[in-house]
């Protein structure tokens, strides 16, 4: 039986043993923080025999403590004053499920000055600020984690900051956003944009404001953790190259489908390059496999191959998963006295000048209306110095290898030649395969 309960008082019944236990705040009660209150409350013994520290869960900081609850948490757990807890020397552990970059970075923030582990699910605070934050958790002896900021329960931050790390990694990357890949699965199942994203909002996999999954904003910042971590730069979602899905029409699917190929929205990085885009991928391919609100990540490293990883990227249950992954971690290092300090180097992070970084050279399907276009577009892009082919059969044309602003050209470039190019569409090739 758990020594703690959902109707437990968080000060009551303190014994001996008590004493020396890890005490936790919980910031933040939604999707997230709900699924990781109820294993923290209901899962305490077993937590705490896995990792070897007793716990207890303190206080849940929530923006309503009145509000009724789908589960009911005993009320003297809950506090409006998320302010207090980052500050009160009593807690040890602030578990962050507030998400975004306002507050919760200003929480955040405090609770490493105040010397407290940190666990957080923040994708958009760690893309952004994950290099000064992991220098203020080195610099005050602390630990910060993110497990569930990238891929849900996809066990792939700790898998390249320590399982790789004497890694020479060439690329890592793949379907890292759960919605837009729901909504390509709906498009290629006959249904329109607007009515798969309708579903993926109901279903729950969507950001509060949609237009970060579907502008591709929420897989560049999953790209940038990854990247920071892989090559050791301090890449920020603003400077990857990036392109949603909003642009994609009905024809763009049937093309695929003609070709052969999914259509998935990639975000992928190298040492020197990175980007996230719509791409034509081989059927046979990792990243064509993933159906639904799944992601497919995959590390590719000069010694160990390429190694994938798959699973459920989003919602409540797989995301707690591994944010009591990262607790179970931060608990076995304060039972062995010590911290994580893995990221303690951060502060070397090779960083990047402001503005765009190049973007992944790759090849490119240009989309014509017509057949009868496919010979005067090869002779025009043949002229302006663009190798390409024709493809057999169907109205569009392969070019090789382009960065992306030789590849912006090529819409207006048709133009010039009155050829219309409805769309320009990449064609996904790793980088084993020699980009
Ligand atoms: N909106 C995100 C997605 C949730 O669709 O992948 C998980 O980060």
């Amino acid at each position: 039986m758990d020594r703690l309960s959902l109707t437990h008082p968080a000060h009551a019944d303190r014994t001996e043993f008590d004493r020396n236990e890890v005490r936790i705040a919980l910031l933040g009660c939604g999707t997230v923080g709900s699924g990781v209150a109820i294993l923290l409350l209901d899962s305490a013994s077993s937590i705490s025999a896995r990792s070897g520290a007793p716990y207890s869960l303190e206080a849940i900081a929530v923006r309503e403590a009145e509000k009724p609850r789908a589960r009911e948490i005993a009320r003297e757990l809950l506090t409006d004053d998320p302010q207090r807890l980052v500050a009160d020397p009593a807690i040890d552990v602030v578990i962050e499920c507030i998400g975004g970059t306002g507050e919760a970075a200003h929480l955040v923030e405090a609770a490493l000055r105040n010397g407290k582990h940190v666990v957080t699910a923040n994708k958009d605070l760690v893309a952004t600020r994950g290099p000064e934050l992991r220098a203020l958790a080195a610099a005050n002896g602390v630990t910060i984690a993110y497990e569930a900021a990238v891929g849900g329960a996809i066990p792939i931050v700790r898998t390249i900051s320590e399982s790789l790390a004497g890694e020479d990694i060439l690329e890592v990357g793949g379907v890292l956003n759960g919605t837009t890949n729901f909504i390509l699965s709906e498009m290629f199942a006959g249904s329109t944009y607007a009515a798969a994203l309708a579903r993926a909002q109901a279903l729950g996999f969507a950001e509060s404001d949609p237009t970060n999954d579907v502008e591709g904003v929420d897989a560049a910042h999953k790209l940038a953790i990854l990247a920071q971590l892989a090559f050791r730069r301090a890449l920020h979602t603003a400077q990857i190259p990036r392109l949603g899905i909003t642009k994609l029409r009905p024809d763009d699917i049937t093309l695929a489908k003609r070709l052969g190929y999914a259509l998935k929205l990639i975000a992928a990085a190298r040492s020197d390059a990175s980007l996230v885009t719509p791409a034509f991928v081989a059927r046979t391919h990792p990243f064509a496999q993933p159906v639904g609100p799944q992601n497919c990540i995959r590390v590719t490293g000069r010694s160990s191959g390429s190694l994938t990883f798959a699973g459920t990227g989003a919602g409540s249950a797989p995301t707690a998963s591994a944010v009591i992954g990262d607790v179970v971690a931060v608990l076995r290092r304060i039972a062995a006295g010590r911290h994580v300090g893995s990221d303690a180097s951060s502060a070397s992070l090779a960083p990047l000048g402001p503005g765009l970084e190049p973007s992944i050279a790759l090849r490119r399907v240009v989309r014509l209306e017509s057949l009868r276009d496919a010979r005067p577009a090869h002779a025009a892009l043949a002229e302006a110095g663009y190798a390409a082919e024709a493809i057999d059969g169907v109205p569009a044309i392969l070019t090789e290898r382009l960065d992306g602003a030789r590849a912006a050209r090529l819409s207006e470039l048709l133009a010039s030649h009155h050829i219309a190019a409805p769309s320009v569409i990449p064609l996904w090739e790793d980088a084993s395969e020699g980009a």
